[in-house]
């Protein structure tokens, strides 16, 4: 792949992603945020219903190396129903390598649901391996699971920037990754929850009936990003920009 900005010249994934240190910077109330994303040239976040038909292999390659950098994954409910996570870091040669830079070995995937609808039988939760936390508005109990699995309730709906702060405090994470989805991601930025952004473009239309990036409240204003890089392989784009 090529990187057109800065320093324009050869580069892999590997090669960016190796000196990405987003623990060093947490926040003292919350952990540095990140999130990722890929869309169409139209700005839809999927196609037939799932993320998975917009990007490459590369992309994938991009999502599985950004996992290994932080301590936590965030998704929504919608995005868990729809992809049925697995084990978020699937190689052991990864996990090592993540306890070696000072991270758990698999990232505390952190789930946000209202209504606790959730695929339990979802390798994520039936094929053990890592540990899940759901934040939840629900009373209703979770079945037993293979995977180490905690619940926080809170009252009518999550409170997002209270869900970061408690697992700053109580689990440590300096740094999360959400992998979204749309409405989940919408209301992140909205409360001013973001630091970056990685997104990919893949070289693509799908037509309008799909989400974008970010659905449910408006944002307070225009939120200005800085560019932070830009790659580019077979027409894709891979940006990450940095809050202004
Ligand atoms: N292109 C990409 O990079 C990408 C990335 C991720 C996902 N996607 C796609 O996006 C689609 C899913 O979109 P989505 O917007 O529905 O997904 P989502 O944001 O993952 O999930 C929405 C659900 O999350 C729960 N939720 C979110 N905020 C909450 C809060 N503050 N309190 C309580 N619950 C909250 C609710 O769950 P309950 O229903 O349990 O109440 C809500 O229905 C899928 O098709 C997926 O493939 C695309």
């Amino acid at each position: 792949m090529r990187r057109l900005i800065p320093n324009p010249g050869e580069t892999t994934v590997s090669e960016q992603l190796d000196s990405y240190r987003p623990w060093e910077e947490p926040h003292e109330e919350r952990p540095f945020v990140a999130t990722n994303f890929a869309v169409t040239v139209d700005g839809r976040a999927t196609i037939g219903g799932r993320s998975g038909p917009i990007g490459s292999d590369l992309d994938t390659e991009m999502l599985i190396r950004l996992r290994t950098r932080f301590d936590a994954l965030m998704i929504g409910a919608g995005t868990m129903r729809v992809e049925r996570y697995g084990r978020a870091v699937a190689s052991q040669g990864q996990r090592e390598r993540r306890e070696r830079l000072g991270l758990p070995p698999d990232p505390l995937m952190v789930i946000i649901s209202g209504r606790l609808d959730l695929p339990w039988d979802a390798p994520l939760f039936a094929d053990g391996g890592g540990r899940v936390l759901v934040f939840t508005a629900s009373e209703a109990e979770p079945p037993e699971t293979a995977s180490g699995l905690g619940v926080v309730r809170h009252e009518g709906k999550v409170d997002l920037a209270a869900a970061l702060s408690y697992l700053r405090e109580e689990h440590g994470v300096r740094a999360l990754l959400c992998e979204g989805g749309p409405h989940l991601h919408g209301q992140l930025w909205a409360a001013g929850l973001v630091d970056e952004l990685f997104l990919t473009t893949a070289p693509k239309l799908t037509g309008a009936d799909a989400p974008r990036i970010l659905e449910g409240p408006s944002l307070p204003g225009p939120t200005e990003l800085e560019l932070a890089w830009l790659l580019e392989h077979e027409g894709e784009l891979f940006a990450r920009y940095r809050r202004g």
